[in-house]
């Protein structure tokens, strides 16, 4: 059986695969934790109960030693995940030497030299279970509400989301880029199939090292024909607030081992607050930040404005010389755009990005010119602008970044198996 399935096997004599993740030995008895992916479950070795080979192979067991255990489940209250086994038969897979992440406190620099070993540990395991959880819920979000699954290029000859992040490839004598984003090939496929999503790794040469930059990251983006800016909006609200409540539903175990307070998730239903770039700028003021109408926000703005709420709050109507040349500008107020970022709150700042797309010929090509933009790259984009265009919107949620908010944790490198950051590709 797999330790998760433990409770179906009350009173039964099973077999568990798997490795020793910690050990202990009082006397006559030899406490051994056994892992197998699934879940973590005390074998008890009684020297009354096993034969004498057993017993003095249990004594021998290290850390991470592969094994191979049988005997009977039994209910246990007090045991970690309330079942233990009592251990019949013990077989050695590989006896390790040395295993190098010990039950001692590490530096954070060691663990990532040994992320390939540290994803064992108890709270990588709980993580990435979540992050599982989220794709998951994500998709099944889009799934169920008609939308098709279209997937985005890599290898790109332009850039979506501003020239300087883009990391270059030699593609047969020609420049190619690692893609910043699918969204150009989603309003394609929006086209085409109305409601589509794309879920891939996006690339970023950013040289930030902060808490919250990956070179290569994941993201989900929605694009929808038709879809109004407000409508962006309240796609983004119900499609978060369906992910959070899905994490606390299947994920029990996992909040309880990173021992995520759950209170703050709970809150996390629509509508979200909605606070105007501009108010926006006024809060930050009263805050003694030092920005105007104009300004980026940094992470420190962005924290300090998603502390002012217990839920998500969209910042919209940048101005739009800080967003991208593709959104499209507010006919009522034509220096900011229909765009808003989604603050993350308990401090965690952006964790997603969306807007109305120009659909406009002669606006989208202006735009383009203004940023410097190699037209001839981008020809199919304007192409869509030339038959049959309509207003259409879209997001990209960062799963990273959304992650590391529901487990509340300080850096985005522990919310992907192997990170890829400033100076760091190894593992
Ligand atoms: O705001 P961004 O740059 O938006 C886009 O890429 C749009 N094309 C999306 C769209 O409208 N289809 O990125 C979207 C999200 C951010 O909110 C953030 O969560 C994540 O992607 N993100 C990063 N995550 C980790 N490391 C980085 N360097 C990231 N850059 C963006
Ligand atoms: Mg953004």
């Amino acid at each position: 059986m797999y330790i998760n399935e433990a409770k179906d096997n009350v009173g039964k004599f099973v077999e568990i695969k798997g490795w020793v993740y910690n050990m202990r030995t009082s006397g006559k008895i030899v406490f051994v934790l056994v892992r197998d992916g699934t879940g973590i479950m005390q074998c008890v070795v009684s020297k009354n109960d096993v034969t004498d080979e057993t017993f003095e192979k249990a004594k021998r067991l290290t850390q991470e030693s592969s094994i191979i255990v049988r005997g009977t489940v039994r209910e246990e209250k007090r045991a970690p995940f309330g079942y233990e086994l009592d251990l019949k038969e013990l077989e050695i897979v590989q006896l390790t030497q040395d295993y190098p992440i010990t039950p001692k406190e590490h530096g954070i620099g060691f663990l990532m030299e040994h992320r390939h070993l540290w994803l064992r540990s108890k709270r990588q395991w709980a993580i990435l279970r979540i992050r599982h959880r989220i794709v998951k819920s994500l998709r099944d979000f889009f799934d169920s509400r008609g939308f098709t699954l279209i997937d985005a290029p890599i290898l790109t000859p332009a850039a979506c989301e501003g020239t300087t992040t883009l990391f270059e490839t030699d593609y047969f004598g020609e420049k190619a880029y690692l893609s910043q984003s699918g969204q150009l090939y989603m309003e394609a496929a929006a086209m085409a199939f109305g409601k589509v999503y794309c879920f891939g790794p996006a690339f970023r040469a950013e040289k930030s090292k902060t808490r919250r930059h990956l070179m290569e990251f994941w993201m989900l983006e929605p694009e929808v024909a038709y879809l109004t800016f407000e409508e962006n909006l309240k796609l983004q609200e119900d499609m978060l607030s369906y992910v959070v409540q899905e994490v606390l539903k299947n994920c029990k175990t996992e909040l309880e081992i990173i021992e995520r307070d759950t209170k703050p998730l709970e809150k996390v239903v629509p509508p979200f607050p909605r606070l105007h770039y501009r108010d926006a700028i006024e809060l930050l003021n009263k805050k003694g930040f030092n920005v105007k109408f104009g300004d980026d926000f940094g992470g420190d703005e962005e924290t300090a404005l998603s502390n002012e709420f217990d839920k998500p709050v969209f910042i919209h109507h940048f101005p739009k010389e800080i967003k991208a040349f593709y959104m499209q500008p507010d006919p009522d107020d034509p220096e900011t755009v229909l765009a808003a970022d989604l603050l993350a709150p308990e401090g965690y700042g952006e964790i997603i990005g969306g807007s109305q797309r120009i659909h406009d010929y002669d606006l989208l090509l202006q735009r383009m010119q203004e940023n410097n933009l190699p037209i001839e790259n981008y020809k199919w984009y304007l192409d869509l602008r030339k038959y049959g265009t309509v207003p259409h919107s879209g997001f990209g949620i960062g799963l990273e970044r959304t992650l590391a908010w529901i487990a509340k944790l300080t850096h985005v490198r522990e919310t992907i198996p192997f990170p890829r950051m400033l100076e760091k590709i190894y593992p």
